[in-house]
């Protein structure tokens, strides 16, 4: 260690740096990225509009309190606007809670391939990440219950997860929250909620209105296509939004992007536009990949998750190379603890097609 210059907290220079999907093919004239698991429609036209319109006042600060954007969602989601924390993406909430409960050498756990982010905030204040076994890709609740320890601060799941696809049905949620000690916060990320059509599936809303020690968090960058304004929000006990309102920055969300969630949220028929064609689009992905041969983790959200053999030539690196000359952008999920694997976003009716055509013929080439 060199003593005589700043040296970060314990834990920060332990983090392995998020690396984003990539969003670029070289060379390639058309680009279709399908690598973050962003909306094909993009968002409501009436949320771009808000946006833009918003840019022509920028010399005030924005409300603080995003007390509108708050009474929006509570009128939407049924929920108490004083129990909402609104975050710059649901990333910053993540970071919040562990900036808000979690101290050196404390625990908290999340799971197996479950979203890298947990981790990297987990370290990044200070925290021990223990990360547990998954079953068939799926988060599971004994294995969690298990490494559970006096020491344990905050569970972190997210439901449906990334970049698995897979769902924890809701009594199993439940019997969760049952099992762990008062104390320990679960995280319920539900970012990718709005695309489950499960009747075994729930948010969280339920559980956060009747515990003490459940939050919710959600986002405006999947369903409603605001990726780019970086805004999510939170529903927890009023204790866990009090703390998080003294932690979080006074300004953390700008105005465009709070009008342009305003509206979001208010265009419903675009939402569900979003919804069918997602409904429409992920199982016909996964059965047509299927069909190629490849096995594809059953998903419920926006995206699936397609293993390759690990045989030279086909394998999931071979792959991202043969999509990426064809300008199709998957996610590589090595960083995930799925070297073999790799994960591509519900697209366009017109990129769909092209993926799988463009799979066909790299398993059909000459190995
Ligand atoms: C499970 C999960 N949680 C949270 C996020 C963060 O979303 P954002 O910060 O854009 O709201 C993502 C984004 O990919 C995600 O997959």
């Amino acid at each position: 260690m060199t003593a005589n210059r700043p040296q970060p907290r314990p834990g920060v220079l332990d983090i392995a740096p998020y690396v984003p999907g990539k969003s670029k093919a070289p060379g390639v004239a058309r680009v279709f990225k399908l690598s973050a698991n962003e909306s094909p429609l993009g968002p409501s036209p009436k949320a771009a509009a808000a946006y833009r319109e918003a840019a022509g006042k920028l010399e005030d600060y924005p409300d603080g309190a995003a007390t509108e954007l708050r009474q929006a969602i509570g009128r939407t989601y049924g929920l108490d606007p004083e129990r909402i924390v609104c975050g710059s993406g649901s990333d910053e909430l993540l970071n919040l809670l562990t900036h808000a409960y979690l101290q050196d050498g404390d625990e908290a756990i999340y799971t197996e391939h479950g979203f890298l982010m947990y981790p990297i905030y987990i370290l990044g204040h200070g925290g021990k990440p223990i990360k547990v076994a998954e079953k068939d890709h799926t988060a599971n609740v004994d294995s969690i219950l298990a490494a559970v320890n006096e020491n344990t601060r905050i569970v972190f799941i997210a439901n449906p997860n990334n970049p698995t696809g897979t769902y924890v049905p809701f009594d199993e949620i439940k019997r969760l929250q049952q099992g762990l000690p008062p104390n320990v916060i679960l995280v319920l990320d539900a970012a990718y909620a709005d695309y489950v059509q499960k009747n075994d599936y729930e948010a969280g809303i339920e559980l956060v209105a009747t515990s003490e020690n459940v939050v919710m968090c959600r986002t405006f960058s999947k369903i409603h296509g605001l990726a780019a304004v970086r805004l999510g929000w939170l529903y927890g006990p009023a204790h866990i939004v009090d703390a998080l309102n003294r932690v979080r920055g006074p300004f953390n969300i700008n105005t465009p992007a709070m009008m342009a969630g305003m509206a979001a949220l208010e265009d419903s028929a675009h939402l569900q536009k979003s919804v069918a064609h997602n409904a429409e689009w992920l199982p016909w992905l996964a059965e047509e990949i299927g069909k190629l041969g490849l096995k594809v983790t059953p998903s419920v959200a926006n995206f699936v998750l397609i293993h390759f053999p690990q045989d030279k030539g086909r394998t999931a690196a071979d792959a991202d190379a043969f999509l990426t000359e064809r300008g199709l952008i998957l996610r590589r999920v090595a960083g995930y603890g799925l070297p073999n694997a790799l994960r591509l976003t519900v697209g366009t009716e017109e990129a769909n097609r092209l993926v799988v055509k463009a799979l066909s013929d790299f398993l059909g080439r000459a190995a």
